[in-house]
């Protein structure tokens, strides 16, 4: 479970976030949405235990990420939109050198295989240098990494967006599985149609400020898209 309890991170006079407040539960997956400069990197950067809330706290399975910041990232994995891979190294080193750092121990080369084939790699893919990687391989690997740290909560930084539809949708399926594991799921991105069409939540962040939280029976009705686009437009006035 992820706890952001009124949680604020400003840098000077710029409020990245202000007081936020958000629980995320295991086998749930939350969407955030937000134009550029909304806060949402912000916060993924403060509840993985990068940098400092100027005031609030984040737990990460009842761990204050701040207090405890080495036993809270045991339970935490990241995927951002660039996943930082090793050029030089084939697929199957990168996996096997992040799990490892990621301290797990006794795993096997079947154990390594069966995560790039679930993720969808192809198998002559395996062997192979990530320097010619597209970025649909590199995001499938960068899950792979989070699938074997097994940690309880998975922090996704736009991963779909560059993504072309059938990858897109192919990442989608692993997260909705990853749900069915009873992970707590947090990822912003820009596209509504995939927010809405995987997520049980959706949130919308503007300034720093959690505005608006649609539950799933709620997308169901409303217009996401014109909400989003109505308080973008109001944001983007009101700095006028
Ligand atoms: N390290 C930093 N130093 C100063 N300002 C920052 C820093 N990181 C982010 N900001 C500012 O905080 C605000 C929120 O940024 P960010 O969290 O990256 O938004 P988003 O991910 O929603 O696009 C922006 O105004 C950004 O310029
Ligand atoms: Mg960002």
């Amino acid at each position: 479970m992820l706890e952001i309890i009124d949680m604020s991170k400003h840098y000077g006079d710029v409020h990245a976030v202000n007081n936020l407040n958000l629980t995320i539960q295991p086998g749930e997956i939350f969407t955030m949405l937000g134009a550029n400069g909304a806060g949402k990197t912000t916060t993924l950067m403060v509840s993985l235990g990068f940098t400092e809330p100027t005031s609030g706290t984040v737990k990460i399975c009842g761990i204050d990420v701040t207090k405890d910041p080495l036993e809270a990232k045991k339970h935490v994995a990241y995927v951002s939109e660039n996943v930082m891979l090793y050029g030089n190294f084939t697929a199957r080193q990168n996996l096997e050198f992040f799990t490892k750092l990621g301290g797990r121990k006794n795993v096997s080369d079947a154990d390594y295989e069966a995560v790039m084939e679930r993720v969808g790699l192809q198998r002559d893919a395996f062997q192979r240098r990530l320097k010619g990687f597209s970025k649909g391989m590199r995001q499938k690997l960068g899950i792979a990494i989070a699938i074997m740290k097994d940690a309880e909560v998975i922090l996704l930084d736009e991963p779909t967006s560059g993504l072309d539809p059938k990858s897109g949708a192919e990442f989608l399926q692993l997260l909705s599985e990853l749900r069915g594991e009873n992970k707590a799921i947090w990822m912003t991105t820009h596209d509504i149609f995939r927010a809405k069409a995987i997520a049980d939540r959706v949130g919308i962040m503007t300034e720093g400020n959690l505005v608006k939280i649609f539950t799933r029976e709620e997308l169901e009705q409303e217009d996401l898209e014109r909400i989003y686009v109505d308080y973008v437009t109001r944001e983007a006035e009101a700095a006028a």
